[in-house]
C-alpha cells in the first residue's frame, strides 16, 4: 500500500472545555479495534475533587460503538490535565502506552517534586514504550510512532492510517504551536519536529490536543499536512527555523505556568496512577514551593 491510500482510520473526539484539551477514540471500522488518545480525569483543584465525566464519555462511545481498546495513548506527560489512562484500562481494556523519553521527564520531575526511591524514572509505570519509527497495527490498519520532542523531550505523534495525533506539536493553524519551556522543552527541536510532520503525505488528517479558540472561534482540532503547511501562524509558508525559535523563546518567557502542572505532571508520570493512600485511606497530592 502507498502512503497516498492509507486507509481512513475513524476518529471521534471529545472537547474538555475545563482544560481546552482534546481526547480521542481512533478505530479501524473493519476490526472495531480501537485506540484511545490523550483521556481527561476531571480535576477541582479548589475541592481537590476528581471525577471521571469526561472520561465516562469515551467509555460510552467504545461501549456503542461495541468497539474493542487495544491501546491508550498518551502524546507526552501532560502538564494541563490529570490522564483518565488506568482508569479506562480497568473498564475497557488496553495497554497504556507513552514515547520512550518519558523517562527524561520522569527523571526531572522526580526530583523536583522529591518523589524519593519509591518513585524510579525508567518508564516502568506504563504498560509499553515505544521507540521512534516503531510500527504497531489497529486491526487491519498499519500504524506507526514519530518521536517530535520540543514542547517536552518525550513528545510522539501517533500516524495511523491517514490520521496523526500530534499532541501539543501543532495546533489549529489559526493558534500556532506549543510553548518549549518546561524542564527538556527546545523550540529548535520543536520546529524539526513539526517540519518531520510536515513531511507526511499533505492530505494526512492531523488531530491536536488542545485548543484554545482564538477570537472566539468554535472548538477545532483537525486540519491537514497541508493546511498546516501553508497556513499555521508560527510555521506555515515556510517560516525559518531562527525566526520561529526568536519568536517561541520570546512568547514562552511571559506565559505562567499551567494552572494544573503540578498535580497534573506528578499523576501523568506515573502513567495516570494516584499516590497510594495515606493511614487515613486519603491520598495526597505534593505541592513543592518555589520550585517552578
Ligand atoms: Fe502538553
Amino acid at each position: 500500500m502507498t502512503e497516498t491510500d492509507a486507509p481512513a482510520l475513524a476518529v471521534q473526539s471529545f472537547f474538555d472545555g475545563a482544560t481546552n484539551t482534546v481526547s480521542h477514540v481512533a478505530y479501524d471500522e473493519t476490526t472495531r479495534r480501537a485506540a484511545i488518545i490523550d483521556p481527561v480525569l476531571d480535576y477541582d483543584p479548589a475541592s481537590g475533587r476528581i471525577a471521571t465525566g469526561s472520561a465516562d464519555a469515551l467509555v460510552d462511545a467504545v461501549e456503542g460503538g461495541n468497539l474493542a481498546v487495544e491501546w491508550i495513548l498518551e502524546t507526552h506527560a501532560h502538564a494541563d490535565h490529570l490522564s483518565a489512562a488506568p482508569y479506562l484500562r480497568e473498564r475497557l481494556g488496553g495497554r497504556i502506552g507513552i514515547g520512550r523519553h518519558i523517562t527524561a521527564v520522569q527523571d526531572a520531575f522526580g526530583q523536583i517534586l522529591a518523589l524519593g526511591s519509591d518513585f524510579v524514572p525508567d518508564g516502568r509505570q506504563f504498560d509499553h514504550l515505544f521507540d521512534d519509527g516503531e510500527t504497531f497495527k489497529l486491526g487491519d490498519i498499519n500504524a506507526s510512532v514519530m518521536a517530535t520532542p520540543g514542547h517536552t523531550p518525550a513528545c510522539v505523534t501517533y500516524v495511523i492510517g491517514d490520521a496523526a495525533f500530534v499532541g501539543d506539536t501543532l495546533f489549529q493553524p489559526d493558534f500556532g504551536t506549543a510553548r518549549c519551556d518546561f524542564p527538556g522543552g527546545d523550540p529548535r527541536d520543536l520546529y524539526r519536529s513539526i517540519h518531520r510532520i510536515l513531511s507526511l503525505p499533505p492530505e494526512t488528517r492531523l488531530f491536536t490536543c488542545h485548543d484554545y479558540m482564538p477570537g472566539g472561534r468554535e472548538p477545532a482540532w483537525e486540519s491537514t499536512v497541508a493546511e498546516q503547511a501553508a497556513k499555521n501562524i508560527h510555521v506555515g509558508n515556510g517560516a525559518s527555523e531562527e525566526d520561529f525559535v526568536a519568536m517561541r523563546t520570546k512568547r514562552d518567557a511571559v506565559l505562567s505556568m499551567p494552572r494544573l502542572i503540578l498535580p497534573s505532571i506528578q499523576v501523568n508520570i506515573r502513567a495516570g496512577d494516584l499516590p497510594e493512600p495515606e493511614d487515613n485511606g486519603v491520598r495526597y497530592l505534593k505541592i513543592p514551593l518555589n520550585a517552578l
